[in-house]
């Protein structure tokens, strides 16, 4: 039997030795965070993605995530740690449903949350995150927004762009959606001091409670830089615990204890073992049409997002 430290001194050696980035994103266990060689938000990951060396890529996170690596990296070997990880608000909306909406809207311009499969990606002008939305909304020339799936960060990015005439869908994540402004009074009551720290996925009436609102690395860079003590944290409840390592002394509180994405909870360290073993693991493998067309969106969104 491995312990936790044996089994990630082991990953580190083979991730070294047959030459595999290891991409984990911030949702992911911190025991897969101590062997990645990079950890972020989204926007990050696909920013390391464009630019990794090694010639294998593993990516601990969700499908959209591996695909957007292989998309940016079609000639890496991208694998995604555990194949039945998959986000359900990327599968929300498709190709067929876009199409249609775009024949009605011909004037708008399809800005895309990365949360998307790449096939619906090739139907879209441009690419967001939660960390570079309201910066790449405010940098399209065209003044017509088509937002899609997320409408609860659409709103957000809506609201600080409001020269845009933003069109939104009805999607979102269901599992920021699960916090309740009942969730936060209970929270506040409990811990009058603590700042509400809240991802723009979350419900409107929820995020308009919040002090600060940002993409998982923004929620994690204003809670260590911030001389505030104590946090309640409105994002998936890893993020808690990490924050719990980067900041031992200040006090951290999840806002809900629903709010776990049992998706990204799915990789395990052992599947990132048998990952770099080569016996585990899904190779993505898209269509070069898709994979074309697909990349022109992301690259969009890595040039106007800076
Ligand atoms: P960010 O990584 O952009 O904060 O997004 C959170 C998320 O839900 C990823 O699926
Ligand atoms: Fe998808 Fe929400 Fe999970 Fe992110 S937290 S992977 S958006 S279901």
């Amino acid at each position: 039997m491995y312990s936790t430290r044996e089994l990630q001194d082991e990953i580190i050696r083979l991730k070294k030795e047959k030459d595999i980035c290891i991409l984990a994103h911030a949702y992911q266990s911190h025991d897969i965070w101590e062997v990645a060689d990079y950890v972020g938000d989204s926007y990050g990951l696909s920013q390391q993605a464009a630019g990794a060396s090694q010639k294998t890529v593993l990516m601990c996170g969700v499908r959209f995530m591996a695909e957007t690596v292989k998309i940016l990296s079609p000639e890496k070997k991208v694998i995604l740690s555990n194949a039945d990880a998959g986000c359900p608000m990327a599968e929300q909306m498709d190709v067929e449903l876009i199409s249609g909406v775009k024949e009605k809207y011909p004037d708008y311009t399809v800005v895309a949350y990365i949360n998307t499969t790449s096939e619906l990606k090739t139907v879209c002008d441009v690419c967001v995150t939660s960390s570079s939305a309201v910066q790449i909304v405010k940098n399209i020339e065209n003044t017509n927004i088509l937002f899609i799936p997320d409408c609860n960060l659409g709103r957000w990015v809506a609201d600080q762009v409001p020269e845009k005439n933003i069109k939104l869908l009805q999607g979102g994540c269901p599992t920021h959606v699960r916090m309740s402004v009942r969730d936060v009074e209970v929270a506040k009551k409990a811990h009058p001091d603590a700042l509400l720290l809240v991802h723009p996925e979350c419900l409107p009436e929820v995020t308009a409670l919040a002090d600060y609102q940002g993409s998982t690395t923004g929620i994690m860079d204003y809670a260590k830089k911030s001389d505030a003590k104590s946090f309640i944290i409105g994002t998936e409840n890893s993020i808690v615990q990490h924050l719990q390592f980067e900041c031992p002394e200040k006090s951290f509180y999840p806002l809900s204890k629903d709010c776990v994405c049992h998706n990204m909870k799915l990789t395990t360290l052992g599947d990132v073992y048998r990952c770099v073993l080569e016996t585990g693991g899904e190779e993505i493998v898209l269509d070069e049409e898709v994979l074309k067309k697909a990349k022109r969106c992301i690259n969009t969104m890595l040039t106007l997002g800076g």
